[in-house]
């Protein structure tokens, strides 16, 4: 911005100055003079403005773009979109004295977690906000590996399972949940991408019925655009969105499901 106002006073000054000989020597009226001098200014003026807001936009972009390039070099993209071999049997998963701390931070969020979980069981995880519980989550599905102690998954370290097994293990239902701005079909299908093809609508309809989602105002059925970057896109109560997080959930074959909410009183 700074060398645009440079820029745009020297530009000025040019003008300023190449008009004043002509004025002093009268082959330019002052009036003429003025309105001349005044036009360019406000022509520079403007141009100068226009200039900066798109120096301000490449400065945003290039900020977005950084941000991409290192979401994508992280490579584990590639790798929890191969498929594992076959559903995961899960049988039993066990916390042993677990400890954590995020980077940088002072202090740990878990301090010497134990516990088991076993297959054909529900459980859940009730804490004040803020005392990790999805923070357990994200170190039993894989996303964090830095952690102390143990996690066994079918009595075998978290550490020596790649990541595409993991994944087959576990689907997720999380609190900030994807809303993608895309019909009501796709938003579902695409919670298990290697069956995205096989499902049919049957299915997906008898998922909805089940967890008791809303047909109102849902005039194409499926087809329904949810979002806001369609122009017939609706944009769905929270409650209902979370219930196509669900069934995007459901449709996934693996067999351990996580899903979190927030309780509010
Ligand atoms: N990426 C992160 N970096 C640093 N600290 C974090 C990060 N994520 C969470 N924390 C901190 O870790 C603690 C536990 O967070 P976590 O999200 O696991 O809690 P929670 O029990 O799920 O809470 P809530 O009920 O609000 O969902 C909090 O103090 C939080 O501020
Ligand atoms: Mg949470």
């Amino acid at each position: 911005m700074k060398s645009v106002g440079l820029l745009t006073a020297a530009f000025c000054i040019v003008a300023l100055f190449s008009l004043l000989f002509p004025a002093l020597q009268g082959a330019l009226s002052i009036g003429l003079f003025f309105s001349l001098v005044g036009t360019i200014f406000d022509l520079i003026n403007a141009m100068s403005w226009e200039f900066t807001g798109h120096i301000d936009n490449l400065t945003q972009d290039s900020e977005m773009m950084k941000d991409l390039t290192t979401f994508l070099a992280l490579g584990r993209i590639t790798g929890s979109i191969k498929k594992a071999k076959g559903p995961f049997a899960f049988e039993n998963l066990e916390l042993k004295n677990v400890t954590f701390k995020y980077p940088n931070a002072t202090s740990s969020v878990l301090n010497g977690i134990s516990f088991k979980i076993e297959a054909g069981k529900h459980y859940s995880f009730v804490g004040q906000n803020g005392s990790g519980k999805t923070t357990i989550i994200k170190l039993l599905t894989g996303l964090y590996g830095d952690y102390g102690g143990e996690i066994l998954l079918n009595n075998v370290s978290l550490h020596d399972y790649p990541q595409d097994v993991i994944n087959s293990a576990f689907s997720n239902v999380f609190q900030d949940f994807a809303r993608y701005s895309s019909s009501v079909r796709e938003n579902i299908r695409i919670g298990d991408i290697h069956t995205i093809d096989t499902k049919n609508d049957r299915e997906l309809i008898d998922i909805l019925k089940d967890i008791n989602f809303s047909f109102q105002s849902m005039d194409k059925g499926l087809d329904t655009q949810l979002g806001k970057l369609q122009e017939n896109g609706i944009d769905l109560p929270g409650g209902q969105w979370q219930k196509i997080a669900i069934a995007r959930d459901i449709v996934n074959s693996a067999s351990v499901r996580l899903l979190m909410n927030q309780l509010r009183h």
